[in-house]
């Protein structure tokens, strides 16, 4: 048994890498927290130890770069990397793969050129368009329901305005352009008032919206917010401006977070769509442990191409939040 013992190559603890591309995201926050849930639930199940190093990049690249040698230098078994800059991800990939160490990305999604430059370069995500349609679902589904309420003008066409995410984000990119492209598809016509990218911020979103209401002020039907900080900051605005729930535009957002799922609650958020970070922590902490103890994949995972896992968007309201804790 002893002898057995020792010549098993399994391992009995493993040190995972995390770097975030900024530690103050709220959907990062909630990422982060379900990364370290599972990494617990994964040692009381198997008895393999653990490490997660989790770093902060704050928003730099160079810093992130420095952060990977320092991981690797380490002996990080894996690393889950949330870039920066999702276009320069090949410097990581080829850090990464001359110390043999797989790399798991995440939530920012490198080129697929990229990633192909290494049989361990990986991506676990979510299609960022669906988002997109989903939000535009979101809005048709009022248009049906409450003409009245969402034309104010009654001019039969949607006047919106758009919190834009980073630049260059997939997730800003894609889900602007499908959440209008699904308005178009249903034979719906939308008037753009005005759009700013406020960088996944709450901040950011309510000076650009401020603006907006001294600018358009009841003009304004619909905000699509990319994420829902921004959906809450356009919210704090219309809350500054004296507006209440049933003055303020439909509003949607993309995330799910918790605080977005009270303003929900409270009817100021029309909408949302759950990007699944539990979802993500899982499937994250799957793969980089079975490459870390296996180095494959692990069956168990669907992959895509050898190198994605996605992951699917959800639509919620205040409603599907009722029901679910009815069911
Ligand atoms: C998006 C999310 C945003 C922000 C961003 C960071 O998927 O909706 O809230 O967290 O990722 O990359
Ligand atoms: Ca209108």
């Amino acid at each position: 048994r002893e002898h057995e013992g020792q010549r098993q190559t399994k391992k009995n603890s493993i040190r995972i890498g995390v770097l975030l591309y900024r530690g103050d995201d709220t959907f990062i926050g909630t990422l982060r927290t379900g990364l370290e849930d599972k990494a617990k639930e994964y040692e009381q199940k198997t008895g393999i130890k653990v490490k997660l190093d989790i770093l902060d990049s704050k928003g730099s690249q160079n810093t992130q770069n420095s952060q990977v040698e320092r991981l690797i230098s380490l002996g990080c078994d894996a690393l889950c990397i949330n870039s920066v800059d999702r276009s320069s991800a090949s410097i990581i990939i080829d850090k990464a793969m001359d110390a043999g160490t797989p790399v798991v990305f995440f939530n920012r999604e490198p080129v697929e050129e990229d990633l192909r430059r290494w049989k361990h370069a990986y991506y676990v995500g979510l299609p960022a368009g669906d988002a997109g349609v989903l939000q535009g679902e979101l809005v048709l589904d009022a248009w049906r329901t409450q003409r009245d309420t969402l034309d104010r003008n009654g001019d039969g066409v949607i006047q919106y305005v758009m919190l834009e995410g980073e630049p260059g984000h997939q997730d800003a990119l894609l889900r602007t352009e499908f959440c209008i492209s699904t308005l178009a598809n249903a034979g719906v016509s939308a008037e753009k008032l005005a759009s700013d990218a406020a960088n996944w911020q709450r901040g950011q979103a309510s000076v650009s919206m401020r603006q907006w209401l001294q600018e358009f002020g009841e003009n304004i039907e619909v905000v699509f917010a990319n994420n829902d900080d921004m959906a809450l900051g356009a919210i704090d605005a219309c809350a500054e401006a004296g507006l209440d729930k049933r003055s303020m535009p439909f509003i949607v957002g993309v995330d799910a977070t918790p605080p977005a799922l009270e303003a929900l609650r409270e009817g100021t958020l029309k909408g949302t769509v759950r990007n699944d970070a539990v979802g993500l922590a899982e499937s994250m902490m799957e793969l980089a442990v079975s490459l870390s103890v296996d180095g494959e994949p692990s069956q168990d995972l669907e992959l895509t191409d050898e190198r994605y896992v996605w992951l699917r968007y959800e639509a919620v309201t205040a409603e599907s939040l009722e029901d679910q804790a009815v069911s």
